[in-house]
């Protein structure tokens, strides 16, 4: 059972996070929040050279074993291309993107200056062929109008050629109470997981080195989860992060992949990795043991950072956790907050189990 403050505790930090911008290698205020947040709940906090946030929970001692948790800051998002002389702006996207969903956004570019407002505009209805008014428009012809007149005025606002665009969305709930929608829930209710994570973790014994890692770029190759597990080498590796929740008018049951409401997805595979068996076991045992809800997940697209952590070194074996989600990748991301605080509880359970013993069995063939 989630508890009311539980969700009220784990909204919080979730909307936090969330209505951060922190496009994929432009991560700064989303670090900067994370950096905050997570401080006081760890031993030791540093950051490394690509920028990512790696948050170490002491064991026993230093030769205990290693367990790597990753959650990406990293959102996708557009950037600058160009400027015309009328200060319209040309984007293109980073990481992936539908372009259907862009015309008639309102966005936030984010200027040396600070951030400014931006609309994606188009044609009105009106004087549309019947023809437009069936195409889905290529990011290429689309275009911000930041309510300038000039290139010049545009660069006095501080935009420039790279300069990064968000969807401009605040975290809101829907009309259930424990539905929530936002912009950049992939992935920070990850992240927002983690530091939970970590709050539950301070109130129990724990044999293993815990490392919450906060990865970089992992919207355009799971980059900072590669750098970090090298230099973490841990034993086993989790990754937190959506997956889709594919249960919407229309689409038939067996299509669905996860559900909101029915727990944290224990990830059977997806197109990156296939979840070590005795990784995926203890997960599923935890649950049980502790009366949280769970989904089985096999998904046939996307990745996660699991797949970058499992080629480190000689190889790490990975799980993932996944927190089921509906319309990834959009301004409206839907989630139901108990399956966020249960990945929470989820994890801390999971963290617990890990000992030398444990270690030994899993390396065991
Ligand atoms: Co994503
Ligand atoms: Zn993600």
């Amino acid at each position: 059972m989630v508890t009311e403050e539980e969700k009220a505790a784990f909204f919080t930090l979730l909307k936090k996070f969330s209505d951060a911008i922190g496009v994929s290698g432009h991560e700064f205020e989303i670090r900067k929040l994370i950096m905050e947040e997570v401080n006081d709940l760890a031993d030791k906090v540093w950051t490394d050279r690509m920028g990512n946030i790696i948050a170490l929970k002491k064991g026993v001692d230093e030769n205990a074993p290693k367990v790597m948790f990753a959650a990406h800051i990293d959102e996708i998002g557009l950037i600058v291309s160009h400027i015309d002389n009328r200060g319209f702006l040309r984007f293109t996207g980073i990481g992936g993107w539908n372009e259907r969903i862009l015309p008639g956004q309102r966005v936030i570019v984010m200027t040396s200056k600070g951030k400014i407002r931006g609309v994606i505009g188009m044609k009105p209805p009106h004087i549309m062929t019947p023809e437009e008014k069936k195409q889905v428009l290529e990011m290429s012809k689309l275009f911000i109008d930041i309510g300038v007149s000039s290139k010049e005025e545009a660069e006095k606002l501080g935009v420039k050629v790279g300069s990064v665009i968000v969807f401009d969305r605040e975290v809101a709930r829907l009309g259930g109470s424990d539905k929530v929608t936002g912009k950049a829930f992939d992935d920070r209710v990850g992240v927002a997981s983690l530091i939970y994570m970590l709050k539950l973790l301070n109130k129990v014994e724990h044999e293993a080195n815990v490392y919450a890692v906060f990865t970089v770029q992992e919207e355009i190759g799971l980059k900072g989860a590669r750098v970090s597990a090298f230099s973490i080498n841990p034993d086993v590796g989790i990754a937190v992060d959506v997956t889709i929740a594919n249960d919407i008018a229309g689409v038939d049951e067996k299509d669905w992949i996860t559900q909101l409401g029915k727990g944290p997805a224990i990830k059977i595979m997806d197109r990156g990795n296939i979840s070590h068996p005795k990784v995926r076991e203890l997960l599923i045992r935890v649950a049980e043991k502790e009366n949280i809800p769970y989904q089985l997940e096999v998904l046939t697209g996307g990745a996660t950072d699991a797949a970058a952590i499992q080629l480190a070194r000689e190889g790490v074996p990975v799980g993932t956790v996944s927190i089921p989600t509906r319309y990834i990748h959009s301004p409206i991301e839907v989630l139901d907050l108990n399956d966020a605080v249960n990945s929470s509880k989820l994890l801390a359970a999971f963290a617990k189990e890990i000992t030398r013993e444990w270690v030994k069995e899993l390396n065991a063939w």
